[in-house]
């Protein structure tokens, strides 16, 4: 009988904690590490990882795959870029709760972006369950989301709800803790997240922060009004008692550049007086969203002034898809504000874009902040999804390790592992040692990249040898396994 059912040889261990690269082995029983160091016995399995850094499994703390670990549970583009945990319903929206009126409204607006789903469950806890069930290739962890929420109870309704809609809202949330949701996340720019004031998402965070959940925001201004928004985030945290995270940090917009050197000191400022307050980003200059929200939000002024991609279209207009806005605009013989309001009118709305909006130095200033994670951001859609969807953990590396480094290979893959995993209350994940799960990266920090473009996004990055979730091996050799060990990350 073998001691181990996989023992790692000759790694370079980079545990997660940021501790200086060790030399050393690991070795796994079932789904658990069992020991790190010089290991000695046998195994079933032995991977020789001479030349490799192994450490924990990547933790992407801001998806969009809500729908996209149900329809297809093997997500490949997680997998392949080492994220072993996924976490869900960002951004104030995602699927559930469900009610028919919900299930109507995202049919129309939400499930080209996030991926078409019939919703088939009402609750939180039923939508969890039915991610146990499809059996994914990686594990998730979801916030419950206020749109999705409000949606349910007002539906686009911009007056603040009555106390009885403010009781059955606060009943839903309830509902999403119990059933095991990390915190409550809000999407300020997007309806129906738009019409709540800050009072209500206070109450509504109330019932969050009694079980120790986070309140996690897409805040209501990423470009000139940065700071006043980050403010309302910290005071919602501060008046409920939640701990804070800031999604996608960014200073969106020409006008807005070099805001960061504000941001950044105002959240340390916080942090100083004691609130828990950390955030994510992307290691992109481009974002990603909704044509018609983003539209909604600059009317038509930010498409003049920075380049736009059409990423996905749901209908006829397959050639838009990788295409400029401006060159759509220049084809159709109309101005820009024109040529958008036809392709919402021909799609229905459901195209998303993809955005140069933001200066590198603002997106290196932030990546490099100690209490920064990474968060893809991505979008399961058709058609041309942000190459951020395959590329973002390998590019993190490549970027602001090797290309313009500001910060070690240990840090960049702390802030990777255990700094999300003990944010978000992922429990025994995050790092390298005996009796945590076994969710694992080998790769080569020499050739890690992210080869993914906005041309061609669907490419798995370079350098990624094996990924291992749960003890299990979902990926080697730049192929994917047939393994799905992933399993519903319930709040501990
Ligand atoms: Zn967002
Ligand atoms: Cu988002």
């Amino acid at each position: 009988m073998p001691d181990y059912d996989l023992i790692i040889r000759n790694a370079r261990i980079i545990d997660g904690t940021a501790a200086p690269a060790r030399d050393g082995d690991i070795a796994i029983s079932g789904e658990r590490i069992e020991a790190v160091g010089a290991v000695s016995g046998t195994a079933r399995r032995e991977i020789d990882a001479r030349g490799l850094a192994v450490t924990p499994g990547f933790i992407d703390v801001h998806t969009h795959d809500d729908a996209a670990v149900i329809r297809d549970p093997r997500v490949d583009f997680k997998i392949m870029q080492g994220v072993t945990t996924d976490v869900a319903g960002n951004c104030g929206a995602g699927v559930a709760p469900a009610n028919d009126d919900f299930r109507l409204y995202y049919a129309k607006g939400v499930g080209p972006i996030l991926g078409e789903s019939a919703l088939p469950w009402s609750t939180t806890a039923e939508y969890f369950d039915a991610v146990d069930a499809a059996h994914p290739a990686c594990n998730v962890a979801a916030y419950v989301p206020h749109g999705v929420v409000r949606y349910n109870v007002v539906g686009l309704k911009k007056d603040p709800p009555t106390e009885a809609e403010l009781a059955r809202m606060k009943e839903l949330v309830d509902e999403a803790m119990r059933a095991g949701a990390i915190g409550m996340s809000t999407g300020l720019v997007y309806l129906p997240g738009s019409n709540a004031r800050t009072e209500e998402l206070i109450e509504l965070a109330k019932v969050v922060s009694p079980y120790g959940g986070i309140y996690t925001s897409h805040i209501r201004n990423e470009g000139d009004g940065l700071l006043a928004a980050v403010a309302e985030a910290i005071r919602i945290g501060e008046e409920s008692g939640c701990p804070v995270q800031l999604s996608h940090h960014k200073a969106g917009g020409p006008t807005a550049y070099g805001l960061t050197k504000q941001s950044l000191p105002f959240i340390a400022a916080a942090r100083a007086r004691g609130v828990d307050v950390t955030i994510d980003a992307y290691p992109y200059v481009a974002s990603s969203s909704s044509l018609a929200a983003m539209f909604r939000i600059g009317q038509g002024r930010a498409f003049d002034v920075v380049p736009a991609i059409i990423a996905s279209v749901k209908y006829e207009h397959e050639k838009y898809e990788g295409k400029y806005i401006s060159d759509i605009a220049q084809d159709l013989d109309l101005p820009i504000p024109d040529a958008i309001r036809k392709i919402l009118h021909d799609e229905e709305n459901s195209p998303s874009v993809i955005m140069f909006i933001m200066d590198e130095d603002d997106v290196r200033r932030v990546m490099a902040d100690e209490h920064c994670m990474v968060g893809s951001d991505g979008l399961p859609s058709e058609g041309k999804p942000h190459p951020r969807l395959y590329g973002t953990m390998a590019r993190a590396i490549q970027s602001y390790v090797r290309e313009q480094p500001v910060m070690a290979l240990e840090e960049a893959v702390r802030k990777m592992t255990s700094l999300p995993a003990r944010k978000h209350l992922l429990a025994d994940r995050g790092v390298l040692a005996a009796g945590a799960f076994a969710d694992i990266v080998i790769f080569d920090p020499e050739t890690i990249a992210d080869v993914a473009t906005y041309q061609e996004p669907r490419q798995y990055p370079a350098g990624i040898e094996y990924v291992i979730v749960n003890g299990a091996v979902a990926a080697e050799g730049g192929k994917q396994t047939d393994a799905r060990a992933g399993r519903m990350l319930r709040r501990a």
